[in-house]
């Protein structure tokens, strides 16, 4: 759980209520270098989050691989994604799209305003799966 932590923080992401239970990790041998994960964020609402690639494992496919195993792992839909608008492209391959803040669920709506704050206007809600 320590590797991930670091990882996370490492690019100051998403370290909220960390579980191990709701990871998918890349490894180099036994070296995590990469990481995602689903949150819970209402009875009926899941989150993607937390995906990180070590800097030096970039470019090479893996947080493309992450996010279509997650999407394996979790059939959770609709799954949101909270993002800076420069990430969409990496997005958009697996089928989510972005959504007006309006129809979101209000617990992610509380979310997105608060990490509005941190991160800056930019950032964008997509989701999969069909709208709710
Ligand atoms: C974003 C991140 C996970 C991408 O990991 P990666 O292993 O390099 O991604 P991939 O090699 O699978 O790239 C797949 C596609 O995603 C897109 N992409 C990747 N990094 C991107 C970036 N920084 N900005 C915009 N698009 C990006 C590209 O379209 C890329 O396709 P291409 O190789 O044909 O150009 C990695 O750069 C990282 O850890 N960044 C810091 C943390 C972060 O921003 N996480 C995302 C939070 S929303």
């Amino acid at each position: 759980m320590i590797a991930i932590t670091d990882l996370i923080n490492s690019v100051h992401g998403d370290d909220r209520n960390l579980d191990h239970r709701q990871f998918i990790v890349a490894k180099d041998l036994e070296k995590i270098v990469g990481c995602i994960r689903t949150i819970q964020v209402e009875s009926d609402c899941k989150e993607m989050a937390s995906l990180v690639v070590l800097p030096e494992y970039r470019k090479q496919g893996i947080g493309s691989t992450l996010v279509d195993l997650i999407l394996k792992k979790d059939l959770s839909r609709p799954l949101y994604l909270v993002c800076h608008r420069e990430k969409i492209p990496l997005y958009t391959p697996h089928a989510f799209h972005e959504v007006g803040v309006q129809k979101i669920p209000e617990t992610l709506q509380r979310d997105f305003i608060e990490m509005k704050q941190h991160k800056g206007d930019d950032i964008v809600v997509m989701q999969t799966g069909q709208e709710k």
